[in-house]
């Protein structure tokens, strides 16, 4: 096994996306693309990894501190100014022990897999500088593979290139690895004399080949795990091509996307058998999906478990953040709903059109189907919330529990004034403001009584 240290270049200023964020906290698929190269390297059990910044460098550092990848914590390594490719590995020499083989990175390529990585590594075999490259419609702007049958010679960057050496379509990806000590040999005599005044990583070829060490270039067919991100429209790109593929792997597990070109997964779907989703959701955080779920168009769940047999009608917005959303066997909730951190759904719990659900628990066959608020609510089990219902949590100050208990029937308009419980089987007449607990069974009524005038006349315009 080649022990391996990874180094990422992430100092560029990323100037086409025209952004103040540092382009490699801009995020793909929910995730800034720096974090998914650190997902993929957290797969090869690195000695090391060494993060090169400079652009952004303290939001970067601390972005990366925070995310806690598996594995050792990255260390980073400042490079300024930014002085080209070259330049930047040279930061790293000093924290990259005489054994072992680097492994070179991109900040903004993605979507690399391990498996890729892996190869390279093991394409070096400790002794070796291993390319991966790729065939390209459009090599513009990238540097060329120079070779003569299997033998690399050099690579030369596009504004150095020839005529006729653009025509050539074998690019450097980006990625390579190579023997620390030969690295470091050859960043030593690096020199910036060419188009750009860079140094230039990729003049180490050249070295390679006047030294006499094998340089092998690993050729994947696999566009979009070497497509890096410069601009908008690049991201853009690489996130539909990411999001077919994640499509393409729940379809293959049963899933039934309608579309999978109108389907977004920021974060991890685990998704039992029989689940269909329609049109244009997406889904963010953690969220699963039991045996027979349906999800209708243009819902949007985040961090959510939501069991067998449920059904999301369209234009649902469910977000449990760090809470959690539960919803239970066979509940329908939607069109036009909202759940939030906290709402804990029984089986058979309807939850219809413009309902709030907040911190709340609904026992099973509960029900509030228009125009509701649930909030740090406890429901108990066939509980009838009328339309346009609200519990009054929050006095301003402090928030409160409102307590339903089973069969009670909440008539339409009524604001329930937290703390307060309604008894088991009682009844909440339609508009009352209810302050007191109720007793169970009883019918509450807390309004104003209806008073008619007979003959009432109304006011007339004045000289009409
Ligand atoms: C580089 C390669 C080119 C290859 C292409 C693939 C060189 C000289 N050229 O091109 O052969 O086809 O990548 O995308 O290496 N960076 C730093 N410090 C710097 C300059 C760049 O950290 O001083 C980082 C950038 O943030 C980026 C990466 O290095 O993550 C590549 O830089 P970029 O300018 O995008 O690549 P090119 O030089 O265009
Ligand atoms: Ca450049």
């Amino acid at each position: 096994m080649t022990t391996v240290d990874v180094v990422i270049m992430a100092a560029g200023k990323g100037v086409r996306m025209k952004s103040r964020l540092p382009k490699v906290l801009h995020r793909l698929a929910g995730r800034p693309l720096l974090q998914h190269v650190l997902a993929s390297v957290s797969a090869l059990q690195a000695r090391r990894v060494v993060v090169i910044t400079g652009s952004g460098a303290e939001q970067v550092e601390a972005a990366v501190a925070a995310w806690l990848p598996d594995g050792p914590a990255p260390a980073f390594v400042r490079q300024e100014p930014q002085l080209g490719t070259g330049h930047a590995v040279q930061q790293a020499v000093p924290v990259l022990p005489d054994d072992g083989t680097a492994l070179i990175l991109n900040g903004d390529v993605p979507l690399v897999e391990a498996a890729t990585l892996q190869k390279l590594v093991d394409t070096s075999g400790g002794r070796r500088l291993a390319l991966l490259t790729v065939d390209m419609q459009d090599p513009t702007g990238y540097g060329r593979i120079l070779r003569s049958g299997d033998a690399v010679w050099a690579i030369v960057e596009h504004k150095d290139a020839s005529e006729e050496q653009r025509d050539i379509r074998e690019i450097y990806t980006g990625f390579m690895a190579v023997p620390n000590v030969l690295l470091k040999r050859w960043l030593a005599r690096l020199k910036n004399d060419n188009a750009q005044g860079e140094y230039y990583l990729t003049d180490i070829v050249k070295m390679a080949v006047d030294d006499g060490a094998d340089v092998v270039a690993v050729k994947t067919q696999d566009k979009v795990q070497v497509d890096g991100v410069n601009s908008p429209s690049q991201l853009a790109d690489l996130e539909r091509a990411f999001q077919l593929r994640q499509a393409q792997a729940l379809m293959e597990q049963g899933v039934r996307i309608a579309d999978p070109a109108r389907f977004d997964l920021r974060g991890e779907l685990a998704c039992a058998q029989d689940v269909e989703i329609d049109v244009n959701c997406i889904f963010e955080g953690q969220v699963s999906l039991g045996d027979g779920v349906k999800i209708g168009a243009n819902c949007v769940i985040a961090n959510a478990a939501i069991a067998a047999g449920a059904v999301i009608h369209p234009f649902t917005h469910i977000d449990g953040e760090k809470l959690g959303v539960r919803v239970g066997e066979g509940a329908l909730v939607g069109p036009f709903a909202r759940l939030r951190p906290g709402a804990d759904l029984g089986p058979e719990v309807h939850i219809g059109n413009f309902v709030e659900v907040k911190n709340a628990t609904l026992a099973r066959g509960a029900k509030a189907n228009h125009l509701a608020y649930l909030g740090d609510a406890t429901v108990g089990e066939r509980v009838n919330y009328g339309a346009g219902s609200i519990t009054a949590n929050y006095d301003g100050a402090n928030k409160h529990r409102t307590v339903i208990e089973e069969d009670v029937h909440i008539g339409s308009n009524s604001v329930l004034v937290a703390p307060v419980t309604i008894g088991k089987g009682g009844t909440v007449g339609a508009s009352s403001t209810i302050t007191k607990n109720t007793p169970a069974g009883a019918l509450s009524i807390a309004r104003g009584k209806q008073v008619s005038i007979a003959g009432w006349q109304r006011p007339k315009k004045a000289g009409g």
